[in-house]
């Protein structure tokens, strides 16, 4: 399920949608960190991520600010030679 990834984190506004995945994945689901939370105003540490896989949450910001914010926390997140995806 995780494709021998091992250091996995989730985030997502919905705590729905976390849970839907969350039972979606079984056992599997231990081994992810989950995060509630608006990804614009959501903290990690620096370089956090080798990568950064946005599944279609980047096209709901609609306010410059919120782009903004988005794209600060990748530049910060991801560690240099890292990619993100989107
Ligand atoms: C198209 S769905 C993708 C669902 C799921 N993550 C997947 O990969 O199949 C987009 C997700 O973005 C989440 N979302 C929308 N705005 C968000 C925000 N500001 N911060 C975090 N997640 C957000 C929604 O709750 C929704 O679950």
């Amino acid at each position: 399920m995780t494709e021998g990834y091992t250091d996995l984190t989730v985030l997502d506004l919905s705590a729905k949608a976390i849970a839907v995945a969350k039972q979606r994945l079984g056992k599997h689901a231990d081994a992810i960190h989950w995060m509630g939370g608006d990804i614009t105003r959501a903290e990690f540490p620096i370089h956090r991520f080798g990568i950064w896989h946005d599944r279609a949450v980047f096209h709901f910001l609609t306010a410059p600010a919120d782009r903004h914010a988005y794209v600060e926390r990748v530049m910060r997140a991801v560690r240099p030679g890292g990619h993100a995806l989107s």
